[in-house]
């Protein structure tokens, strides 16, 4: 196999397209690794049994090709607490003012209790729970999406597992590969989720200079979502491209219809950023809550993961009851090209004939 998108990236995988699909969905990790991409499943939310559950089925479909689990490590969360006593440290005030949004806006209340209820990121140990599953069953790629997995790094690598990191700064970029880490997610501002300050184009660069003459591969993250993207992060340097939104309103995806619609009709500055939804900054798409939240009179937003808790209430009842006017979810500043629901294979096609097309014209030229 060569090429333009052959890099060293498909050489440590074994894979055909540097091409990274970050999914909650089982179903679209399955369709990218067995049409030549590589998938990542997010398993923040999941309890330490479902991930196992999870591991199990997509390893029973992809027919020993590799993929990854990637979970949350934040270090400025509590070491270790219940639920209840989480949810007892959300101040009065701070409960009132979700009460006046959901009376504002007539928010249900959920059917289900929160997913968020599940998630890593509230207490190291829930964190660590998750981590241990990724061990027992050595999962060939482990990401962290938050925080530094340099404490992981030598009893993965001892299993045979990848240790990833996804970073928003070049110092935290040296930080890791100085650690031993495998791979590195540069991920620009454009991106959805949790991200920093610093834009795509000027992250990647410096992350791939940093990463010069280690052996450490560069994954280029934020806004990446046609093939003349992919065929940019390559002349970046960077070893492939690390994609989120993109697969959100793939046929395969199991995000609920009225949240694929309203993405499907999202422009690019409708994913805006706020730490109204999880306390940290992270890039949604605007809804009422992110407008309560910029309201003159709204309380100042809960450090995490507190703010997570409360706003879980309001995402989960808008999600149970099919509120498209109330819904939000993570997206990149790429949505304005997420215009169609394609199947994950057609999405992954297409972007690798159009980079293929960009190489073409520029060694005709
Ligand atoms: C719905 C959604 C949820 C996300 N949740 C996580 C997460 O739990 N952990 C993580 O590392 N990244 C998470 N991300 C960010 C992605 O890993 C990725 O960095 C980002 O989507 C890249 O930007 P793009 O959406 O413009 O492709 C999420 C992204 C989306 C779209």
């Amino acid at each position: 196999m060569s090429g333009p998108l052959h890099t060293q990236l498909c050489e440590k995988l074994g894979i055909e397209y540097p091409i990274v699909a970050f999914t909650h969905c089982k179903d679209v990790a399955v369709a990218v690794i067995n049409a030549g991409g590589f998938a990542v499943m997010g398993e923040a939310l999941h309890t330490p049994d479902q991930i196992a559950a999870d591991i199990k089925w997509i390893r029973e479909r992809v027919n020993g090709k590799p993929f990854g689990i990637d979970l949350v490590l934040p270090s400025s969360v509590p070491e270790e607490k219940t639920l209840d006593q989480l949810l007892a440290m959300i101040p009065p005030g701070h409960r009132e003012y979700e009460q006046m949004i959901k009376q504002k806006y007539n928010v249900p209340d959920p059917k289900t209790a929160p997913d968020i209820y599940h998630w890593g990121g509230l207490d190291q140990k829930r964190a660590m729970d998750q981590m241990e599953v990724i061990f027992d069953e050595r999962v060939p790629v482990f990401a962290s999406g938050l925080g530094s997995p340099a404490f992981l790094l030598k009893r993965a690598h001892e299993l045979g597992m990848q240790v990833w990191g996804l970073v928003g700064k070049p110092r935290q970029a040296k930080r890791q590969i100085e650690a031993g880490t495998d791979v590195i997610i540069a991920q620009g501002y454009d991106a959805a989720g949790h991200t920093g300050n610093i834009g795509t184009f000027s992250i990647v660069p410096q992350v791939v200079d940093a990463a010069r003459g280690t052996g450490v591969a560069v994954i280029a993250a934020g806004g990446v979502v046609t093939g003349r993207h992919l065929a940019a992060a390559l002349a970046l340097g960077a070893d492939g491209v690390w994609t989120g939104s993109l697969w959100l309103t793939s046929r395969e995806s199991d995000v609920n219809l009225p949240l694929k619609e309203r993405l499907l009709e999202c422009e690019t500055d409708d994913a805006i950023i706020s730490d109204c939804i999880s306390g940290y900054t992270m890039r949604t798409t605007r809804s009422p809550w992110h407008d309560s939240w910029l309201a003159p009179e709204a309380p100042e937003v809960l450090k995490p993961p507190l703010q997570m808790m409360l706003s879980a209430n309001y995402i989960q009842g808008s999600l149970d009851y099919q509120r498209k006017d109330l819904m939000t979810e993570a997206a990149g500043q790429g949505i304005h090209y997420i215009t169609e629901m394609k199947p994950a294979r057609q999405i992954l096609s297409d972007i690798v004939e159009e980079a293929l097309d960009v190489f073409d014209r520029f060694a005709a030229d």
